[in-house]
């Protein structure tokens, strides 16, 4: 079982070895990244690649690493009780018709070894990793309601990815195999649109590619743009049928690119790319 890139995804060389180091290690592969350097989409790419189904927990602030497990429905039990008919009553007589599987358990069950995306963790507050760490490691729970343990079938391949907005604890981190999404150069940056848009032509995204990369150096930018957004832009670009020539930038007008909100997400920082504009044009 190898991960060797796919057809919609590039995947640079380092990246498919931390791919495959996982897998050898069975360990969670944990991704960081810029926003948009395709983080998630690695998970997609390699499941579909290995042919295994991926479930995804798309982890948010108020996330419990408890409903990655399981979750008792104690409101449905309640409201059932309340039922006259036989039938709820034999239902509500047995707890396990209220426990709700959660996606850990599912992955855990299943018949043939899954790939599981745990999307964002460091969304969640700090208790989450650590609260997953027995989970991640024996790969097995107990459900106390029931008096069950839940052992995994078969190891799921664990993906888990950080924007880096809270550092994750030790303890978590040395179960995981880590791997650094660095921002793609211009070669493998030619790649991906490649992938996204083939045909297009060279000069286009020549223009294209200086502008952003221009854009993306300046420095002080609050939020830079990545693959995403370049892929957004290009793909207005085309809609719009921007002509090359603007994008060359031969006229002397202060102006920034065309569209540049595909680009730049704040107003300081296309005030900063104005000043930028002004001030090499008073250079020349
Ligand atoms: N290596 C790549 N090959 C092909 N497409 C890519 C690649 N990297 C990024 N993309 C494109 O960028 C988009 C964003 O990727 P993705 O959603 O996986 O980013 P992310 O790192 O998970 O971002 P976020 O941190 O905001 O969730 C994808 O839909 C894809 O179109
Ligand atoms: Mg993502």
């Amino acid at each position: 079982m190898k991960f060797q890139g796919s057809d919609n995804y590039v995947a640079t060389q380092d990246l498919m070895l931390a791919v495959n180091a996982a897998i050898t290690l069975q360990r969670p592969l944990l991704v960081k990244g810029e926003p948009g350097t395709g983080k998630t989409m690695l998970a997609e790419e390699v499941s579909t690649a290995l042919g295994m189904p991926l479930l995804q927990w798309h982890v948010k602030s108020t996330t419990k690493a408890q409903q990655g497990l399981y979750e008792y429905d104690a409101v449905s039990r309640l409201r059932d009780s309340q039922l006259a008919d036989e039938e709820s009553s034999t239902k509500v007589r047995d707890i396990r018709n209220y426990i709700v599987q959660g996606v850990l358990w599912q992955a855990f069950t299943s018949d043939r070894p899954v790939a599981l995306l745990i999307d964002e963790i460091d969304k969640a507050d700090i208790e989450f990793p650590n609260d997953l760490l027995r989970e991640i490691d024996r790969m097995e729970f107990y459900v106390y309601e029931t008096r069950e343990l839940v052992r995994a079938k078969h190891r799921p391949l664990v993906f888990i990815t950080s924007n880096n907005e809270k550092e994750l604890p030790d303890a978590f981190l040395r179960r995981c195999f880590f791997h650094y999404i660095k921002f793609p150069d211009a070669d493998t940056m030619k790649q991906i649109v490649d992938v996204h848009f083939p045909g297009l032509k060279q000069e286009l995204l020549g223009a294209a590619m200086k502008t952003f990369y221009d854009v993306r150096n300046l420095p002080g930018l609050k939020k830079k743009p990545s693959t995403s957004e370049l892929l957004d832009w290009l793909k207005l670009l085309l809609a719009e049928d921007i002509p090359l020539e603007v994008l060359q930038n031969k006229d002397e007008k202060v102006s920034v690119p065309p569209l540049v909100g595909a680009l730049l997400k704040n107003e300081q920082d296309v005030t900063l790319f104005e000043k930028l504009v002004f001030m090499q044009r008073h250079n020349r």
